[in-house]
Formats: C-alpha cells, sequence, structure tokens
C-alpha cells in the first residue's frame, strides 16, 4: 500500500497514510488533523490545542527521568523473578511472559495489589479478542469492565491510601479544583487499556528478533552483562521500528486538506499507520536493517508530534530491564524447533505466539 497507493480511501470516509512523511506531517498539523475522533473521554488523547497541553502536563509529571529511575529495581526484581520461573530447554510462549511481567511492572508503578494480576491478564486477552473482532460493542463492553475495576481501586485508595501513582491522581488538582472521578478513570484507562497490552505485544517482538538475529543476540548479552541499559533500550527501539506492533492511531479532518494529490474532504477519518511509516525506504535506507543509532531520529514507534508518547522512556526502561534480565539469565535464545511464530490477526499487531527455547 506504501507504494502503489499511499494515501488511499475505503469508499466509506476513512482514509489511511502509509508514507513515512505524509504520516509526519499530519501528526504536527493538529489544527487539521485533530485528535477528537471519539465521543468518550480519553485524556489527554482525545484533545486538541490547549486542553490537550493542560491534561497532557499532569500526565507528563507522573512519567518523569526521575520516576522512571525511581521504578527501575522494581522492574529488574520482578523480571528476575518472571523469568527464573520460566523453564529450561522447553517451549514456552514469550508473549504470555511478557504480560505478566507488563501487569506485574504496571502495578508496582501504580499501587495496585497483586491479587489484581489474574483479572488484569484476563482482561487484556478480552480486549485483544474484543478489538481483533472489530465489534464496537463487544469492546465497548470490555471497556466498561475495565472502567469498573478502576472505580473499584480508586474507591480502595480513597479509603486506605497507599503508595503509588493512583492515590496521587486522587490528590491531583486543575485550575485548583481536585480532578473528576471519570477524568481519574479516562488518565488510569489510557495508561493501562492501551499500554500493558503494547509492552506485553513489544516484548514478544523483541524475543522474535533476537532468536532470529543470534549475532546481535551475542553482542547486546554482552552490552546487558556490562550493564549498559542505554544500548539496550536503543537496540529495543529499533527492533520495534522493524516490526512495529504499534500499528495505528487516528485522526479526524477538519477541513479539506490535500495529500498526495488526493482531497481529502473535512470530517473524514484518517489513520495514521505508523508500522508502514516505519519501514518506508525513504526514511530507511534499508528498513530490514538493523541499525539502531543512525535511524533513531527518524524512528515512529512512539509518535511524533504533540501526541508523541509521553511513557515512551517508562516503556523503553521496562521493556530493556526484561530483556536485560533475560540475556543475562540465558547463554541462548533460539526458536523453538518444530513450531512456527504465529502473527497477531490484524488490528493488532506484533505475534500472538512466539515459541522459544532459552538455554
Ligand atoms: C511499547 C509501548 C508503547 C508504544 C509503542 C506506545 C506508542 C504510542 C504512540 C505511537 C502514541 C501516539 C498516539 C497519537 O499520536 O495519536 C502514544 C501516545 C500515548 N501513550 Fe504510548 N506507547 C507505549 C506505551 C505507553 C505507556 C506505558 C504509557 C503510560 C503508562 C503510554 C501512554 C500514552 C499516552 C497517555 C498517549 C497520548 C499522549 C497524548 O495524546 O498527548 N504509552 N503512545
Amino acid at each position: 500500500m506504501r507504494e502503489a497507493c499511499p494515501v488511499a480511501h475505503d469508499g466509506a470516509g476513512t482514509w489511511t497514510l502509509f508514507r513515512h512523511a505524509d504520516v509526519v506531517a499530519a501528526a504536527h498539523d493538529p489544527a487539521t488533523f485533530s485528535s477528537q475522533v471519539s465521543h468518550h473521554l480519553t485524556l489527554p488523547n482525545g484533545l486538541d490545542g490547549a486542553e490537550h497541553a493542560t491534561y497532557r502536563a499532569i500526565v507528563e509529571r507522573y512519567m518523569t527521568p526521575q520516576r522512571v529511575e525511581a521504578l527501575a529495581p522494581a522492574c529488574h526484581a520482578i523480571a528476575a523473578e518472571v523469568i527464573a520461573s520460566t523453564p529450561r530447554h522447553e517451549t514456552f510462549r514469550a508473549v504470555a511472559l511478557g504480560t505478566r511481567y507488563a501487569v506485574r511492572a504496571q502495578s508496582a508503578w501504580l499501587g495496585w495489589p497483586p491479587q489484581l494480576e489474574d483479572t488484569l491478564i484476563q482482561w487484556m486477552a478480552d480486549n485483544h479478542a474484543a478489538t481483533r473482532s472489530g465489534d464496537h460493542e463487544l469492546t465497548a463492553q470490555v471497556a466498561e469492565r475495565f472502567d469498573t475495576i478502576i472505580r473499584a481501586l480508586l474507591s480502595h485508595a480513597r479509603h486506605t491510601p497507599g503508595p503509588g501513582v493512583t492515590t496521587e491522581l486522587l490528590a491531583e488538582r486543575l485550575a485548583g479544583r481536585p480532578l473528576h472521578e471519570e477524568e481519574i478513570v479516562s488518565i488510569l484507562r489510557n495508561w493501562t487499556a492501551g499500554d500493558l497490552g503494547s509492552i506485553a505485544v513489544s516484548f514478544g517482538v523483541v524475543v522474535h528478533f533476537l532468536a532470529s538475529h543470534p549475532t546481535v543476540q551475542g553482542d547486546l548479552r554482552a552490552a546487558a552483562r556490562a550493564g549498559d541499559r542505554g544500548a539496550i533500550a536503543t537496540a529495543v527501539e529499533e527492533m520495534l521500528r522493524i516490526d512495529d506492533p504499534f500499528v495505528a492511531n487516528r485522526r479526524v479532518i477538519t477541513r479539506d486538506v490535500e495529500v498526495r494529490g488526493r482531497t481529502i474532504p473535512a470530517s473524514d477519518r484518517v489513520v495514521l499507520n505508523w508500522t508502514a511509516a516505519n519501514r518506508d525506504p525513504r526514511a530507511f535506507s534499508d528498513p530490514e536493517a538493523f541499525r539502531p543509532q543512525v535511524n533513531a531520529a527518524h524512528n515512529l514507534v512512539f509518535g511524533t508530534g504533540p501526541h508523541a508518547c509521553p511513557g515512551r522512556a517508562l516503556s523503553l526502561m521496562e521493556l530493556a530491564v526484561i530483556t536485560i534480565e533475560l540475556l543475562i539469565a540465558t547463554t541462548r535464545i533460539d526458536h523453538a524447533p518444530g513450531h512456527s511464530p504465529v502473527r497477531e490477526t490484524p488490528p493488532v499487531g506484533g505475534w500472538s505466539f512466539v515459541p522459544v527455547l532459552l538455554s
């Protein structure tokens, strides 16, 4: 599509941009490509302009480099524990390991109880299934179930304030007033609902890449043993560029706009396809080549423009930490013989099944 039809129309009011330059231009023009795509309150994702900046500033306070660093030791402990309980010399599912790690790391950050782990894992599976089905009603029902879980946690945190971000959000103020419950629910939903899944799916991509590239794996194991988290994080971001599991985000057009000679009329929808843009040979001379340093400047895994992911540093820390723990706990990560990795069903990206052997 990127080569044959880079500005594609589905005939029903939705367009998709596939080329790197077009996706970047749209992401940097929120006045034309608005993020107000949903009737649901989605903070800060679904806002534009000054209103977006206000809520974005609140979200960013929880993802500063200091906060990310403070969480790193807990993530190392969780990753080491999850990996120690993973069998050696027999086939296991990398994505399942990533899921358990993502849930535990996020619960540590948010101050959520460990007993919630299985409920969250089940919810993630149901959410993926609903997304795959394309059934909006089912997706809405699953989202509602998540809101019920969050409301119960908020009520608990109100009565028994504990450490963690959830309790802090309850004390957060906006223009002199506390945040409304629906605002807190929306913020937490965006952090968890979309992003728990993306950490787990990203880990599947990383393990698949390591098993497929033994030389890179060896080099990164040496970096992991030397404690070079920066090198591992840069490498992880490049693996995610090559096989970007966070496929797309939507916009709605505020005025007629021309892209590559095609007029997209006001009110139509536009999908920014990060995955296709991240493999555009116009931006990356050899898109398949693993070149962390060279490609970093144009990497779109975490988006670009005013909505670029505020969770980037947090995500890369979490992913680098589990990758380090996996590499130092093993001498080899290989594809399991007799099994093939299985792709996720679009629109979910990445792999649903990455069978590997650890030695
Ligand atoms: C590998 C993991 C992740 C990937 C690949 C990812 C990717 C992205 C991308 C591409 C966007 C841009 C959306 C757009 O332009 O419409 C975005 C936005 C966002 N991400 Fe992430 N994300 C990840 C993890 C996280 C985590 C862990 C959090 C929070 C805990 C988070 C919170 C957000 C929020 C709040 C936004 C909306 C920002 C805004 O509208 O200003 N993300 N993410």
